[in-house]
């Protein structure tokens, strides 16, 4: 790891215009990682500036399809080439264990891979107007675009916003999390490696009042993709309005996994488990919400609690371990704060509910698996995102009071359920509100399948051809096959 980054502008390393640079830290030890340039309004003007050139006169959207695709497949190559040094970094950097890591790199890479294939197979459609016309589409790259990133899978989230934009033929800014800026560098350098001309990605780390908040409302920029939490999504879409910029978001959300009487049960477990506490729940996808059947209650819980006994929380770099640090002081914070509120309205507190008391870990931001039990569905603890290792235990008995529990809540991003009965399964799936639902399984997702939210989880899909669609207008054309043309004032 490198003791210094710098801003990708234009194909060049540079310092940011204030000269300003920021600190990142280990979540794990609190060790000093690297100083990063901080960019500002300043450094995004010229960052948009590059990238708006690059979209109006460079090559990148002019190239045959399949020769950006080709290179998208060269960056993917090189992602998991430096796939070790990657998922260490980002382990140093975000304090995620190196086994969630490893397999993070692999998805980054997969990103590359799947939109490469993409950039020659966006097919427009003939239409059959009515009248001698030739009437067809075509998908044009939607022009320049700021992305802005969050810190709890930080690789993944670049390769997510990038990809499908390279693909399409759009060219970028991107601005990392201030509290994990270092692995969207190292694939910048990737890019550069792999033969991306110059200006088509920026990446431009700095703080969202600052860096994000210019991006967001730059004149220059026409689409605007943003992950992180409802108020800032807010923000993002209010900066829009001036210059109507196209905006998806992510914003998250307080998922329902729902365990059937006639659910596998051991099965259930290990998916609720993951679901909820691999990346100490720093996931928009997790499934903080669990509803158990009455009916199986007394079981499923001995044997949740048996299994959440056996979660390994050390150092993240130790390949033993299952879960590592949270990632930041705030979440840390945010974490107790919930705890707290969870014992005030009454909820039974079951397991966890402080950091571990290892004195190896008290340097970082560790917190044990947390469950509480006795939760209603009014509670804060089980309607407001705490992002954390914190699973609130609800129970059901009938489908129609489940349902309506189970979509009680703003968000509608991910939903699970549990159950053998595959015609309940499928009713149960068309009523839940959210943009994923898991039968089965939890917390499941692959760069092929679109993903997003109903409700406050956002606006847009990612991933799919869905993903890459956002990142393209349509453009329709009209031909007229008659020699007549338009009779109207004629006659
Ligand atoms: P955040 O939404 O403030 O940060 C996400 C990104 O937005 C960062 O790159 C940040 O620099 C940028 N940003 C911040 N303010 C901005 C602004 N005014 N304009 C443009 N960009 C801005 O999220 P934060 O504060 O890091 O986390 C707080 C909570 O958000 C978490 O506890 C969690 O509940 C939720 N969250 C949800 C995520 C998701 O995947 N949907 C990811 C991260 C956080
Ligand atoms: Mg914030």
């Amino acid at each position: 790891m490198a003791d210094h980054y710098r801003l990708l502008i234009d194909g060049q390393w540079t310092d940011a215009a204030s000269g300003k640079v920021f600190a990142t830290h280990n979540p794990a030890t609190g060790e000093h990682v690297a100083n990063v340039a901080e960019a500002d309004a300043a450094d995004v003007d010229t960052a948009v500036v590059a990238a708006r050139r690059a979209f109006d006169t460079g090559p990148w959207p002019r190239m045959d399809a399949a020769a950006r695709g080709r290179l998208l497949l060269q960056v993917a190559e090189k992602i998991r080439a430096r796939g070790d040094e990657l998922a260490r970094m980002e382990t140093l950097d975000n304090g995620k264990a190196i086994r969630e890591t490893r397999a993070q790199v692999n998805a980054s890479a997969d990103y590359f891979d799947y939109y490469g294939g993409w950039a020659d197979k966006l097919e427009g459609h003939v239409i059959p107007v009515r009248g001698r016309f030739h009437t067809y589409t075509v998908l044009e790259p939607i022009g320049v675009c700021g992305q802005i990133i969050p810190w709890n899978s930080p690789l993944p989230q670049a390769a997510q916003k990038l990809a499908p934009a390279l693909a399409a033929g759009c060219t970028m800014v991107l601005k990392p999390a201030e509290h994990t800026p270092v692995t969207a560098l190292v694939l910048g350098d990737i890019l550069m490696e792999a033969g991306l001309p110059e200006g088509v990605v920026n990446i431009l780390p700095g703080f969202g009042h600052t860096a994000g908040a210019a991006l967001s409302r730059h004149p220059g920029v026409d689409k605007v993709a943003f992950t992180g939490e409802v108020a800032t999504g807010q923000e993002v879409l209010r900066a829009s309005i001036d210059n109507l910029t196209k905006v998806t978001l992510e914003l998250g959300g307080k998922a329902p996994n729902i365990v059937c009487e006639d659910a596998d049960l051991d099965a259930a477990v290990r998916g609720t488990l993951f679901g909820i506490f691999a990346g100490a729940g720093q996931y928009c996808d997790a499934g903080p919400r669990l509803f158990v059947h009455r009916a199986i209650r007394d079981a499923f819980m001995e044997k949740l609690m048996a299994m959440t006994r056996r979660i390994r929380v050390g150092d993240p770099l130790d390949p033993e371990t299952h879960v590592g640090s949270l990632t930041t002081r705030e979440q840390f914070d945010k974490v107790a704060r919930y705890v707290e509120i969870g014992r005030n309205e009454g909820a039974q507190l079951i397991a966890g509910g402080a950091p571990p008391d290892d004195p190896g870990l008290a340097g970082g931001y560790f917190y044990l698996p947390t469950i509480f039990d006795r939760v209603a569905p009014d509670m804060r603890l089980a309607r407001e995102e705490i992002f954390g290792p914190v699973l609130s235990v609800l129970d059901f008995e009938d489908d129609e009071q489940l349902v309506a529990d189970a979509n009680g809540t703003d968000f509608g991003l991910v939903a699970g359920l549990w159950t053998e009965d595959m015609r309940r399964a499928m009713r149960l799936a068309q009523r839940l509100k959210a943009g994923t639902v898991w039968i089965n399984t939890f917390r499941q997702t692959q760069i092929s399948a679109s993903f997003g939210g109903y409700k406050m989880s956002g606006i847009g899909r990612e991933k799919g051809l869905s993903g890459l669609e956002e990142y393209c207008e349509e453009k329709t054309v009209w031909v007229d096959l008659n020699d007549a043309g338009i009779g109207y004032f004629d006659s």
